[in-house]
This record gives C-alpha cells, structure tokens and sequence, in this order.
C-alpha cells in the first residue's frame, strides 16, 4: 500500500561550504528524510562525499538519513556508512554481482536496506531480492549529477513496482529520484511513489525558500493550506 508521501532532499544541491546549516534548515522547513548521494567517481562520473562527513553531519539533524551509495564496488564501504549513522543504505543493482549478499550486509549491520535501478534496468531485477528490501529506488535520471530532466518511461516501472509491492503485502518504500519537481512530483506520486527524492527543487532560492519548496512538493500549497 502506498505510504504518506515523504520528501527527501539530497544534499546534493546543497551549499557544501555550510551543510550542518543546510540540513539543520531542511529539518526545520519538514523534510522527512535526508537524502545523501554518495558518488565515487567510477560507478558515475562524479565526486562528492564519504563517510566522513556523512558522521560529520550526524549531530545536526535526527532526522532518517537516506544515504544513495552510487559506487562500486559497495561491500568494502557498507560498515563505514553504517558506523556514520546511516539509518537506510541504498545500492545499486548494477554495482556488482552479489547484490544478495550485500542486502544481507546492510541488514546485519542494523540498518535499513534499499535497492535502486537506473533507467535502463529491468523491473525483474528485485524479482528474488523484494522480499528482503525496505527500500526501492527508481532512477529518474541517470545517476551523477543534479538537476537533469525527469524521464518520463521510469513512470511505468514505478507503476509497476507498486503492483509488485502491494502483492506482496510488505510495507516497502518506493522512493523516485531525479528531475523532482511539482509537476513530476504528481505524476510520480500517482504512478505509486511515496518518497520523492528533490535536490534542485528543495534547495532553490535559499533557506526561506525551503518549506515552501517541500510543502508543493508534497502536494500541498506553499503555505500548507
Ligand atoms: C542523482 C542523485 C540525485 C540528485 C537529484 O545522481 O541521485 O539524488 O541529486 O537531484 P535533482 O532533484 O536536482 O534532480
Ligand atoms: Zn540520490
């Protein structure tokens, strides 16, 4: 069954010379989870963050953090995150072989487990993995940057991944991520979505700017009425 809908922000588009501020005034406007895009330079074409500052950033928020491991290979860095205060740890079906094994990992190290696919990977990839996720992740761009352009075929996986999920009768995420903004926001919500991953639309026009961003994202107006 589709959950009430929660807005993750990813850091991404973030000020990172200011990020404890940045996401202690993303708390404050309503985000639910903090979205935190860890990239590796080999997996996606670009760098960003570790563990360090995801450990750094810690004190800042109690807020769930959703961190979106986009490197391979995984399994050598899954402890590190955890020990950082992750609370859900997402990887990508692409990102090695034993995607399995590594879902157990994340598992046995206490922490939420999710699975994401880029655009161009089949739905029948979590077809033996489902039942173990509490998180899936579809890719509305390619992974690596911010603010690219939703695509809108990942409609129809979202569409039918929430078939999969309400089959199986398991509360299971099914967060969407990239190209957010109001308006894909309401397709994806109605394709099945219930956490909405924004960068560029969250953090647009600076921290007053910030509930109201989240709130529309929500589907509500910018004032919450
Ligand atoms: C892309 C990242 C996303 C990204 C979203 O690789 O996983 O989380 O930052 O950014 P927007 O919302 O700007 O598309
Ligand atoms: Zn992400």
């Amino acid at each position: 069954m589709q959950q009430p809908i929660r807005i993750a922000p990813s850091i991404l588009s973030a000020d990172f010379a200011r990020l404890g501020a940045e996401i202690a005034a993303i708390d404050k406007a309503g985000a639910d989870y903090i979205h935190i895009d860890v990239m590796d330079g080999h997996f996606v074409p670009n760098l960003t963050i570790g563990p360090g500052v995801v450990k750094a950033l810690r004190p800042h928020t109690d807020k769930i953090f959703d961190v979106h491991l986009m490197i391979a290979p995984v399994d050598p860095y899954l402890e590190a995150f955890a020990e950082a205060g992750a609370d859900i740890i997402t990887v990508h079906v692409e990102a090695g072989a034993h995607t399995h094994r590594t879902i157990q990992e994340i598992k046995r190290l206490g922490k939420k487990a999710g699975l994401s696919l880029n655009p161009a990977t089949p739905v029948d990839e979590i077809d033996y993995l489902i039942e173990e996720l509490d998180l899936i992740l579809v890719m509305s761009v390619n992974p690596g940057f911010g603010g690219q352009k939703f695509i809108p075929s990942q409609l129809d996986k979202l569409r039918e991944i929430r078939k999969r999920i309400d089959a199986l009768g398991k509360t299971i995420d099914l967060q969407v991520d990239g190209g957010i903004n109001a308006d894909t926001a309401v397709q994806a919500i109605a394709a099945g979505a219930d956490v909405l991953v924004a960068g560029t639309a969250t953090f647009a026009g600076g921290p007053d700017a910030y509930a109201g961003n989240i709130a529309r994202l929500r589907g509500a107006s910018p004032d919450g009425q």
